[in-house]
């Protein structure tokens, strides 16, 4: 049979590194085929180098049994190749509709048309069922429907072979279900679909067959359903994978962070009404709900990135609730802010001035005025080796260069290890491989030993229960429970997520 895309003998490198290493890949036409590895595997460069954004060092492509070079993105979109990347390239600037059209704009007489386009774009939007607003701008957007305007580029461009990288870490449970009826809905029709994702069970729903990377090497390709979820984690970590968190008891001590009647509006709407919790030092204290309900505005108003309406929040027994970002780390603060390229990470620094960002100026990385390099090195070293952050060049590695999840271990890496007495963690394994989720938990229940007081917003329902001592729901801005993991039920927080029960008055 002839494969859609076969991938022969691919070998890339980046300097000394092997991001692939003689990797041989077939996708047959209109499956749907699941690309499985941890963080750093190589699974963005591969499908990088089928959209011609890299260039193999050796191997060659062959499309519907044709030898073809794809040297850039152009060739791949006129061979009908699309992909959705796992940090979107879209315009921020620009309108919805822009960003679709963009390098296909119709010209009439000179003039720019966007009429027959607009008539294109709407019977895509309808037919998927992609719910767009096409004159808005992509910064006043949600992830969500910026995913959905990639999407929709890809279909504009009549792209029959779909490249998905990680579609769905960003995504709410609600929207991963639709993603992945759309996905289905493709393959259908006979379009041929990659998937890049860590998330094992969307392997199990969505795919036909799956390839498993680790290292830069080819594992295995299988078809899915002769392989079972604990199987498949194993080809990807290279050892067995517990998905059962040891949670013992910790004695609780003080109240060391507390927030007293939060309420932040936005654009005249009040997006969180009325908010106060406490977290105690070696506590863990979870917040559940569906994306949107105000966590992020909730953490940013606490944080400082932007202001709270009224309300005080106190570390201990100081109010920090007018200091500046900087003070209150000073104060022992630590975030792990959810967009780690916009908030958490300086993208062309090295991963060694990354981990010092906030501290540089302290003793410890200073000598005689000057930066202490040697200590900022042997520093970054450790940090590296206790998170398994893995990069090219280790501590002198530009952060840009890092595969996404190792981006993210790189901040929590800085944010834990800081001295801090309140770590807020806001999504903290998103977009990483089930082994290093493991890590990160063991981290964090680390810290818990250590009587740190945690917070932490997840989507991921199970992370929630696994992790947190005490969970509060946030549904339209307000905490609609508050109750102890170890009572809690999947099934009530289910009902409290969705605003059909509420324990708390309001
Ligand atoms: N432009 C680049 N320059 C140097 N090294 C790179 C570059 N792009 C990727 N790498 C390195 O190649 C390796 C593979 O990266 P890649 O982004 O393909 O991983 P991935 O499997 O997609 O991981 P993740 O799940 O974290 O996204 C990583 O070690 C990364 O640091
Ligand atoms: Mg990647």
């Amino acid at each position: 049979m002839t494969y859609k895309v076969e991938m022969k003998n691919i070998t890339k490198v980046f300097g000394t590194l092997v991001a692939n290493d003689n990797i041989t890949l077939g996708v047959k036409p209109g499956e749907i085929h699941g690309i499985l590895g941890e963080n750093g595997a190589g699974k963005s460069t591969l499908m990088s180098i089928l959209f011609g954004l890299y260039k193999a060092e050796e191997g060659e492509i062959l499309f519907d049994g044709q030898k073809v070079e794809i040297n850039n993105p152009n060739d791949a979109n006129r061979l009908g190749i699309g992909m959705v990347h796992q940090h979107f390239k879209l315009v921020e600037a620009f309108t919805v509709i822009q960003n679709i059209m963009l390098g296909q704009e119709d010209t009439r007489y000179g003039i720019l048309s966007d009429k027959q386009a607009r008539k294109k774009i709407n019977d895509l939007i309808n037919r998927y069922h992609l719910k767009v607003d096409l004159d808005a701008t992509i910064r006043d957007i949600s992830v969500g429907m910026q995913q959905r305007v990639e999407i929709l580029k890809m279909l504009y461009r009549d792209s029959n072979m779909l490249i998905f990288d990680e579609p769905t870490a960003v995504l709410t449970p609600q929207e991963v279900k639709e993603l992945i009826q759309i996905m289905k809905s493709f393959a259908k029709e006979g379009k041929t679909i990659v998937v890049i994702t860590h998330k094992l069970h969307e392997i199990k729903e969505v795919a036909d067959r799956c390839t498993v990377l680790r290292r830069g090497k080819l594992i295995n390709t299988f078809d899915v359903k002769d392989v079972s979820i604990k199987q498949m984690a194993e080809m990807m970590v290279g050892r067995a994978v517990l998905f059962t968190v040891d949670k013992p008891d910790v004695k609780t001590g003080d109240v060391v962070f507390k927030a007293d009647n939060i309420s932040v509006q936005t654009w005249g709407k009040t997006v969180v009404n009325d908010v106060s919790f406490e977290v105690k030092a070696g506590e863990i204290v979870g917040i559940a709900g569906v994306d949107g309900n105000g966590q992020t505005e909730l953490i940013q108003a606490i944080t400082g990135l932007r202001p709270m309406q009224t309300g005080d929040i106190w570390l201990g027994h100081d109010n920090i609730t007018r200091m500046s970002i900087r003070q209150k780390y000073e104060m022992g603060l630590a975030h792990i802010p959810e967009d780690r390229q916009k908030h958490g990470l300086i993208l062309d620094f090295d991963l060694q001035s990354n981990l010092i960002l906030q501290n540089y100026y302290t003793p410890k990385f200073q000598r005689r005025f000057f930066l202490d390099m040697d200590a900022i090195y042997q520093h970054a070293n450790k940090q590296i080796e206790r998170f398994d952050i893995r990069s090219e060049q280790g501590a002198t590695t530009m952060v840009r260069s890092m595969s996404g999840g190792n981006q993210q271990k790189a901040i929590l890496a800085r944010e834990i290890q800081k001295p801090h007495q309140f770590l807020i963690a806001m999504q903290p394994t998103r977009g990483l491989d089930v082994g290093a989720i493991e890590m990160i938990h063991k981290q964090l229940l680390d810290e818990r030993k250590k009587q740190k007081a945690i917070l932490m917003v997840s989507f991921e329902i199970d992370e929630i229960m696994d992790i947190s001592d005490r969970i509060l729901v946030m549904y339209e801005g307000e905490i609609v429970a508050n109750i102890l993991a170890k009572d809690a039920d999947v099934n009530e927080l289910g009902l409290y997520m969705l605003g059909e029960k509420r324990s708390m008055p309001s």
